[in-house]
């Protein structure tokens, strides 16, 4: 009988732009102080891109490493799947983009719409088609541009300095090898009573016109949130997610070797590994220098540990989001 091919993970990339914004250039703008950002989020610094630059762009940048880094030619890459909750343009997506900067017309390619899951939910998506063998080698990029659509004034003050910009990406292929490594698992949620929790209410086609003067007036165009009720969720769902993939492929948490948790907040992170009675050396923690990059956010986590060798071929690895929708998920991967 036909063994089912198994999705691995064969290269990883990840890229930030070079501009680096600490608290205290926050304090220049924002009603805000250095010590309220890092005892509420753990944040020190963040990256934005410059003007003119898109999340297509630093998608482009974080899928040329990963192209690298699994030793394939871009010309093998037969499907992009590509997250973010900032796109260039209200339409087309920014799969196409990242296709047409890549020299690669005419392969599909998917945008995933689910915020900070995104990136997991791209993965759940690749792994049906490489276990299926539609395709054989996926780009799945998460890329996000937050910076310049945000509010700085006090009613969106506690948004504002969660947020950076940067880009994550990987190339998925069926494990050649039969070794038991790759995707063990994802496991995917959703409420969408909770979409005006988190969300970014305008521009909205229901309004005729989309674009008025009151669109600017009511900056109903900002991102929003609850960010007590936000919080309460994350750090129920994440464990939630995380067991029920567990249970799945009959690991516990004991066979845990790493935990990357969406980066939203540290204090979130740290409630979620206390949830789970993970110790917290195993838990992958970067949100210091980057901030939160919503879908960007695990695989840029994912991709510095393993370059930092912390994560070693054959470790078990935990991934985990929660985030706008609400929408929350976890893949289990042995590396
Ligand atoms: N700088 C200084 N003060 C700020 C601030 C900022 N950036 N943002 C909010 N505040 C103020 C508030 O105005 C409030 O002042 P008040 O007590 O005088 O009314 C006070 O700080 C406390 O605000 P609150 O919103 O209750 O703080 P909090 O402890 O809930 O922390 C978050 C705010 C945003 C850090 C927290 O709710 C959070 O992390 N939520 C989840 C965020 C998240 O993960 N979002 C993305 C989802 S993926």
């Amino acid at each position: 009988m036909k063994k089912e091919r198994q999705t691995i993970i064969t290269g990883i990339g990840h890229y930030l732009p070079p501009q680096v914004v600490t608290n205290f250039d926050l304090e220049k703008r924002i009603n805000t102080s250095d010590e309220w950002i890092r005892q509420r989020t753990g944040i020190i610094e963040r990256h934005y891109a410059s003007e003119g630059i898109g999340s297509s762009d630093l998608g482009v940048e974080a899928a040329k490493l990963a192209i690298k880094d699994a030793g394939i030619d871009v010309a093998e890459i037969d499907f992009i799947i590509a997250a973010t909750l900032s796109p260039d343009h209200y339409f087309p997506g920014i799969g196409v983009l990242i296709g047409a900067k890549l020299g690669l017309p005419g392969i599909g390619a998917l945008d995933v719409r689910n915020q900070c899951s995104g990136f997991i939910y791209g993965l759940s998506v690749a792994d049906q088609y490489i276990r299926s063998g539609t395709y054989q080698k996926i780009l799945l990029v998460a890329a996000e541009v937050q910076s310049s659509n945000l509010d700085t004034s006090d009613e969106g003050r506690d948004m504002a300095v969660l947020f950076g910009d940067g880009a994550g990406a990987v190339i998925l292929e069926p494990n050649s090898e039969n070794d038991g490594r790759g995707i063990l698992t994802t496991k995917l949620f959703a409420d969408g009573h909770y979409a005006s929790e988190l969300w970014m209410e305008k521009p909205s086609p229901k309004d005729r016109p989309t674009f008025s003067p009151l669109l600017l007036e009511e900056k109903r165009f900002f991102p929003r949130m609850n960010g007590r009720n936000v919080f309460k969720h994350a750090v129920e769902k994440m464990p939630q997610a995380v067991f029920a993939a567990l249970d799945e492929v009959g690991l516990t948490i004991d066979d845990v070797d790493h935990l990357i948790p969406h980066q939203a907040n540290d204090r979130i992170s740290l409630m979620v590994a206390q949830k789970l009675k993970i110790p917290v050396e195993k838990v992958i923690r970067n949100i210091q220098h980057v901030g939160n990059t919503t879908a960007a956010s695990i695989p840029i986590a994912l991709d510095e540990a393993v370059k930092e060798g912390r994560i070693k071929k054959g470790d078990i690895v935990v991934l985990t989001a929660f985030g706008s929708g609400f929408t929350w998920a976890s893949a289990i991967l042995r590396w």
